[in-house]
């Protein structure tokens, strides 16, 4: 099969954003505790914290956390998790069924942010809490003092306002699971007098309001509209979440999930530009993708007796080679929004539903979706080109009603380096003859090219043995001309190029 992506140095979509490569740790399963957190390890520092999974935190490069849920923050009062241990409240978690001991509050959270070089975007509980206590979290972390609540900050031990620029107004306030559910109405309303307050209390933050959650709620899209009629003004961004999965184990249309995103991302869009038409605004909201990733195998349940505990493993999903080319593919979909998609959080980041996997007291593996989000986030910063496809294509039915191209394909220009990085997915069971025509540029030297592979799509990882990672393309597989890449592609691969480009 041939398949061919042309580009041309004029024509791009926008600047990568960093936060679209964020991680997302909530307080569920042994995302924290048994996790991130486990002070008795021998890998653990003076906070705690496992140094060997914050390596690979490092290593992932997450320029931004989403924090501390997810659904859990729905039944979260921040206050809980700050001031001495020994006086913190455990609390009954009823989202997840757990125990919430606070050993782990916000100043803490903040200690293992520093430690990754990430910020924090933070959700506030917009569900059972009041907009006051969002407003006085604002004023406890932002505010350099003399007020109550930052003085509080400073004798916990933060002398320094924590400075968190990102907040998201809840967490899937649309779905009746939540614990403090709303109508689009009652969360219109409760989100733009939260928001007030927290902008008064620092102007500079950037606040998120809840988009749609699930494609199957019968609110799906009508929720956007009215949220963001009541929220236009007081945020930056719709957030939205998209979980894929391959339940119906039918692969050709599980790799489809590239244009299943291009599609969610590209109707929030619409929604939030028919919304400032509406106000006669040139306002742009822009788009938080601050959930996502591939779940529907880890959903452990548990005998009643081990409900009330904390640190047990909840929502642990192994992941295949067949996740590498679906996460890949999401990433790469991900970078053709540039212009629009400005944050996007994978989750998680530990443990629950994670690229990272810890065993307690033990050492800690990367699992085979850890490769194409590493790759992505070291190699895919910088302008992203307008890509023209051509290539064979498919027809899946459901969500997507479009051709999807066997060949989905994406090139960044890292402007800096002088260096283009040419991302390419095989979707096709044979190989694949690519051509990427790179006009206007001229390519000085192909740097690396690497391919992620295995025989079998139901390839995992484990702490033993790491099947699935990348390696390098033999030479006589590539080949490079002064604007044109060619080389062959293995059936159902990953694989990125890195050019050298004249400046
Ligand atoms: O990431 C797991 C859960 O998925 C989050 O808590 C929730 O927001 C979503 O439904």
């Amino acid at each position: 099969m041939k398949a061919k992506i042309s580009v041309h140095r004029d024509f791009t979509i926008g600047k990568v954003d960093k936060n679209i490569f964020g991680g997302f740790v909530e307080h569920l399963g042994r995302c924290v505790y048994n996790g991130l957190y486990e002070p008795d390890h021998p890998a653990a520092d003076t906070d705690g914290f496992r140094e060997d999974v914050m390596a690979l935190i490092r290593e992932l490069d997450m320029p931004v956390t989403r924090y501390p849920g997810g659904n859990f923050v729905s039944g979260y009062d921040w206050k809980d998790g700050i001031g001495p241990r020994e006086k913190r409240p455990v609390r009954a978690d009823f989202t997840w069924k757990a125990v919430e001991p606070n050993i782990i509050g916000l100043d803490e959270f903040i200690r293992w942010c520093r430690k990754v070089d990430s910020d924090i975007l933070y959700a506030v509980n917009i569900s059972t809490n009041t907009p006051k206590a969002a407003g006085e979290l604002v004023e406890y972390a932002n505010l350099s003092g003399g007020t109550y609540w930052s003085e509080m900050r400073k004798k916990n031990g933060s002398a320094e306002p924590h400075n968190i620029k990102l907040w998201c107004l809840g967490n899937e306030v649309d779905g009746d699971w939540q614990v403090g559910h709303m109508t689009a109405e009652e969360y219109g309303r409760t989100a733009h007098e939260t928001a007030k307050i927290m902008k008064l209390a620092d102007d500079s933050i950037k606040l998120c309001a809840c988009g749609s959650s699930v494609f199957s709620l019968s609110t799906f899209g009508t929720w956007d509209i009215e949220v963001m009629r009541h929220l236009f003004s007081d945020v930056e961004y719709l957030s939205i979440h998209m979980y894929f999965s391959n339940r119906d184990k039918d692969l050709p249309k599980y790799l489809s999930v590239p244009e299943q995103l291009d599609r969610r991302i590209e109707s929030a869009v619409a929604i939030c530009d028919a919304v400032a038409a509406e106000k006669k605004s040139t306002k742009k909201i822009m788009i938080a993708l601050d959930e996502w990733n591939v779940w529907y195998r880890g959903q452990i349940s548990c005998a009643p007796e081990d409900i009330w505990q904390y640190g047990r493993a909840q929502n642990e999903e192994i992941y295949d080679m067949s996740d590498v080319l679906v996460v890949g593919g999401a990433l790469l979909s991900m970078l053709d929004h540039a212009d629009r998609l400005k944050i996007a959080c994978l989750a998680q980041s530990v443990n629950v539903i994670s690229p990272i996997m810890t065993i307690p007291g033990g050492g800690c593996w990367k699992q085979t979706i850890f490769y194409p989000f590493r790759e992505t986030s070291r190699y895919g910063r910088g302008m992203v080109l307008r890509p023209v496809i051509d290539s064979p294509a498919y027809k899946v039915k459901g969500f997507c009603t479009e051709d999807i191209t066997f060949l989905r394909s994406t090139i960044v220009w890292r402007q800096e380096e002088n260096e283009l990085t040419v991302f390419a997915i095989n979707r096709a069971d044979e190989m694949m003859d690519f051509t990427a025509h790179l006009e206007k540029f001229e390519c000085l030297e192909l740097i690396a090219a690497s391919e992620i592979h295995h025989v079998s799509v139901e390839a995992v990882n484990s702490p033993e043995n790491e099947a699935v990672h990348p390696a390098d393309i033999p030479e006589a597989r590539c080949s490079l001309t002064a604007d044109t890449l060619t080389a062959q592609l293995k059936p159902l691969s990953w694989n990125m190029f890195r050019i050298k480009v004249k400046p």
